[in-house]
C-alpha cells in the first residue's frame, strides 16, 4: 500500500451569458435566478490543483499560487472538504458492505492542497470558479467518488456559486432549484465543447487589479435594495434561459448575441439600482461596448456580443469568420496599434481611441472541455 494518495487535475474558466447575481441563501450559495455560461478552453485559462492525502499529515494545509493560506479561515473551503469527506465516507461504508476488505479510510486523512492559476487571480476572470471546480473535482478523483458531475457541482457551488458551472465543458446551465437545502441547485450541460466550434471568445483585460466590491457583498446589497432585481428574477431570466438554450442548440448567433448583451446590461443595471450603487464598468468598458455596437451596425446580423462580470474586463463572443477583423479593431482603439484596414461601414470616429495599454492583454480563445485528470502534480 502507498504511504500517500495524490491526484492532480485541471479545470476551466466559465463566462456567463445569463448572469448569476443574487443569493437566496448566503451560506449554501443558493441563487435567486438560474444562469448559463460558456466554458472556455483550458489552453489559455486554467486552474490546476494537486491534493495529497496522507495519514501522517497533522493538519490540512492549503497553498494558493505558492503562498500558504489559512484553511480554517475559509468557511467555503471547509464546507467543500466536509461534503466531499461525507461522500467518501458513505462510499467507504458501501465498499465494506460489498465485502471489500482493503478499503483505505481516506476520508479520515488530512490533506495538503496546492492550487495554481495560469492567469491573474481575482481579476474579474472567474478564478474562483475554475479554482473551486478544480478543487472539488480533484478531491472527488482522489476519493474515487462514484457521484455524477451534477452531484459534484452541488459541492462546488458551495465554494463559489459560479464554480458549479466549471465542472462541465461546452455550454452549461446552473439550475437554481427550489429546495431549501440546495439539493436541486446544480449544473447541467446543455451542449458539449464540440457543438459550436465557430464560436470564439476574445477576453479584453482592462484591469488585472482585484475587484473593488467582491461578488458576495455586492449581491447582498443588490438583493436588499434593488427593486429592479425582483423584475429580473421573476419576469426576465426564466424566459431568457429558455431562449438562450434554444439559441445555443440552434447555433443561432444572432439570438445568442442579443440575449448575451441584454443580460450583461441588465446585470450592470441592477448593480446601479443597488443602494449604494455598485459600478463595475469603467470608461474603457463603455468604449468597448461602443466599438461592438459600431461593428454590429456594419451588418444586418450581429457579428459580436460583449459581456462583463463583476469588473471592467470585457469578454466578446464572435464567430471565427469575424474574429481577425474584431481583433484588429480592438488593437487599433485600445492597444495603440495603427491599422490601415477598418471594416467597410465602420465609422472610424464613432469610437474614441484610447492610449496604448488600455486593453492590457487580449486573449483569443474557444469553447473548451471540462475538468481533466493529469499526471504531473504541483
Ligand atoms: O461565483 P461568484 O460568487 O464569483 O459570482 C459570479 C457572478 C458573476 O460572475 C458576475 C456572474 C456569473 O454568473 O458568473
Amino acid at each position: 500500500m502507498p504511504d500517500y494518495y495524490e491526484k492532480t487535475c485541471t479545470a476551466p474558466v466559465n463566462i456567463a451569458v445569463i448572469k448569476y447575481w443574487g443569493k437566496r441563501d448566503v451560506s449554501l450559495n443558493l441563487p435567486t435566478n438560474s444562469s448559463l455560461s460558456v466554458t472556455l478552453s483550458q489552453d489559455n485559462l486554467q486552474s490546476k490543483t494537486t491534493i495529497r492525502a496522507d495519514p501522517s499529515f497533522s493538519k490540512t494545509r492549503l497553498w494558493l499560487n505558492g503562498v500558504e493560506e489559512d484553511v480554517s479561515a475559509s468557511k467555503r473551503i471547509q464546507t467543500c472538504i466536509k461534503e466531499a469527506r461525507r461522500l467518501r465516507s458513505l462510499y467507504e461504508q458501501q465498499l465494506l458492505r460489498d465485502g471489500n476488505s482493503e478499503v483505505v479510510p481516506l476520508s479520515e486523512y488530512n490533506l495538503h492542497i496546492c492550487s495554481e492559476n495560469n492567469f491573474p487571480t481575482a481579476a474579474g476572470l472567474a478564478s474562483s470558479a475554475s479554482g473551486f471546480a478544480c478543487f472539488v473535482y480533484t478531491l472527488a478523483q482522489l476519493y474515487s467518488l462514484p457521484n455524477s458531475l451534477s452531484e459534484l457541482s452541488i459541492i462546488a457551488r458551495q465554494g463559489s456559486g459560479s464554480a458549479c458551472r466549471s465542472l462541465f465543458g461546452g455550454f452549461v446551465a446552473w439550475e437554481m432549484g427550489v429546495n431549501n437545502d440546495g439539493s436541486d441547485s446544480m449544473a447541467v450541460q446543455i451542449a458539449d465543447e464540440h457543438h459550436w466550434p465557430e464560436l470564439i471568445a476574445l477576453i479584453c483585460v482592462v484591469s488585472d487589479a482585484k475587484k473593488a466590491i467582491g461578488s458576495t457583498v455586492g449581491m447582498q446589497v443588490t438583493v436588499k435594495t434593488s427593486s429592479l432585481l425582483k423584475e429580473r428574477i421573476e419576469c426576465v431570466v426564466p424566459k431568457r434561459m429558455e431562449e438562450m438554450v434554444k439559441a445555443i442548440k440552434d447555433k443561432d448567433f444572432d439570438a445568442f448575441a442579443e440575449l448575451t448583451m441584454r443580460d450583461s446590461n441588465q446585470f450592470h443595471a441592477v448593480c446601479l439600482d443597488s443602494f449604494p450603487p455598485i459600478f463595475y464598468l469603467n470608461d474603457i468598458s463603455r468604449a468597448i461596448i461602443r466599438l461592438v455596437e459600431e461593428y454590429n451596425s456594419t451588418s444586418c446580423n450581429y457579428k459580436a456580443a460583449y459581456t462583463f462580470d463583476a469588473g471592467p474586463n470585457a469578454v466578446i463572443y464572435t464567430l471565427r469568420e469575424n474574429a481577425d477583423e474584431l481583433v484588429g479593431l480592438i488593437k487599433r482603439y485600445f492597444m495603440g496599434e495603427e491599422r490601415e484596414q477598418i471594416p467597410s461601414g465602420f465609422r472610424a470616429d464613432a469610437v474614441p481611441i484610447f492610449e496604448e495599454g488600455s486593453v492590457k492583454q487580449l486573449i483569443r480563445t474557444t469553447v473548451g472541455d471540462g475538468p481533466r485528470v493529469i499526471e504531473d502534480g504541483l
